[in-house]
């Protein structure tokens, strides 16, 4: 038997996303984007008027299978990322969560749902076990060759939303609360940490071969403690997870990081770039030590046209040669036309150096 096929996550089984992730470069370069299932797909919309709320189509496994798989059939990308919400861990720890339409989420405040500040040691499993049973459905039905991703928020990006009770426009609550509460703040990041390994975890026994770690503000913080809470634990849930699931490649999207995308050099097996990170640079730093990932503008997809084009060549043409994923620097804007993803597909499949 081949070595391989004893270790499922390691088997070839992901296609082109597992090959960038763990091997050498190679052309075409696989291409997915992060938010590619999401309201800019009329058969989204019609799903979630289907199911109600966000969240019920969330936790409603065949809706959430079936949000995954829709972009999978309409642009025949190389991975599909499970449809769920980095906001199911703050709920299976507790604290009470909505995403209304017009406001975005909104977090029952921190100091009702945890008068001590500490959410408890476990979460709640059931309630994130329609997630497993959604990647268990999209996994029966996923083209071979096509990668399955897990997420997760990273604690600091989850803390910032738990603290804040919702969206922000730079998480100043938070940060005061980490630097005027630090023991409280460490024992949260530390029940943060340990919830995030689990259901990476979780996922890959469900049938994720590749899990992507979300920390979306992590460029808010200061050098110090963007180490402390954004690097130190995702360095310890990547280990944990690759430990327990064979080895699974994770990828780490440090939003706003800057030149502290270095510090995640060893966290991750692939760096997920914002739109902000000049390429050359992450061809000179970071690519051929890691996989890179990214990082066209997604207004730019919006635009489409000559715009989109020149942008996607331009990405292609400093990180194309080497290890790469082709992506957004982050996700798919509603007013997305969807013809413009279908045009990005066919240009990074035809791309050549
Ligand atoms: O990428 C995918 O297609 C998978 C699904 C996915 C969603 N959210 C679905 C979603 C993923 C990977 C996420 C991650 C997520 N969720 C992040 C990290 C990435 C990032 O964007 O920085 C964050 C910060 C959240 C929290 C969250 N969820 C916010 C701030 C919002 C409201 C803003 C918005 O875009 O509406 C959500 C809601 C949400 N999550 C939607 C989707 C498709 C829109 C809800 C809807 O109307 O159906």
């Amino acid at each position: 038997m081949d070595s391989r096929a004893r270790q499922p996550n390691l088997r070839a089984d992901g296609g082109p996303l597992l090959a960038a992730l763990r091997g050498q470069g190679s052309l075409p370069a696989p291409i997915w984007l992060m938010r590619q299932a999401g309201r800019y797909l009329p058969e989204y919309r019609a799903l979630r008027k289907e199911a109600g709320s966000f969240l019920d189509l969330c936790l409603n496994p065949a809706l959430a299978a079936e949000a995954t798989l829709q972009p999978i059939r309409r642009f025949h990308l190389d991975a599909a990322i499970i449809f769920s919400d980095i906001l199911l861990i703050p709920r299976a720890l507790g604290q009470a969560v909505t995403v209304d339409d017009a406001t975005g989420p909104r977090l029952q405040p921190f100091g009702e749902a945890f008068p001590t500040m500490t959410p408890p040691a476990e979460m709640d499993g059931d309630s994130l076990d329609p997630v497993y049973r959604a990647l268990k459905l999209v996994k029966a039905k996923l083209p071979d060759g096509v990668g399955l991703i897990g997420f997760a928020g990273a604690p600091w990006t989850l803390a910032c939303y738990m603290i804040e009770g919702g969206g922000s426009k730079d998480y100043a609550k938070a940060r005061a609360f980490a630097y005027g509460n630090p023991d409280a703040f460490e024992r949260l990041i530390g029940r943060l940490t340990t919830a995030v390994a689990d259901h990476s975890i979780a996922q890959v026994a469900a049938g994720a071969n590749v899990v992507q770690i979300f920390d979306s503000w992590a460029g808010v913080l200061p050098a110090p403690a963007l180490r402390r809470w954004s690097v130190e634990p995702i360095r310890a849930i990547a280990r944990r997870v690759k430990a327990a699931a064979g080895g699974v490649p994770v990828i780490v999207f440090p939003r706003g990081a800057g030149v502290l995308y270095r510090d995640y050099l060893d966290t991750a097996d692939a760096l997920s770039l914002d739109t902000a990170i000049p390429v050359d640079w992450a061809a000179a730093e970071l690519q051929g030590k890691v996989a890179v990932q990214g990082n066209l503008d997604p207004a730019a997809l919006v635009a489409g046209g000559e715009t989109m084009r020149a942008e996607a060549r331009r990405i292609l043409g400093a990180l194309g040669r080497g290890r790469f994923v082709f992506n957004l620097g982050h996700g798919v804007l509603p007013e997305t036309p969807p013809e413009h993803v279908a045009e990005l597909v066919e240009l990074v499949r035809a791309w050549r150096p």
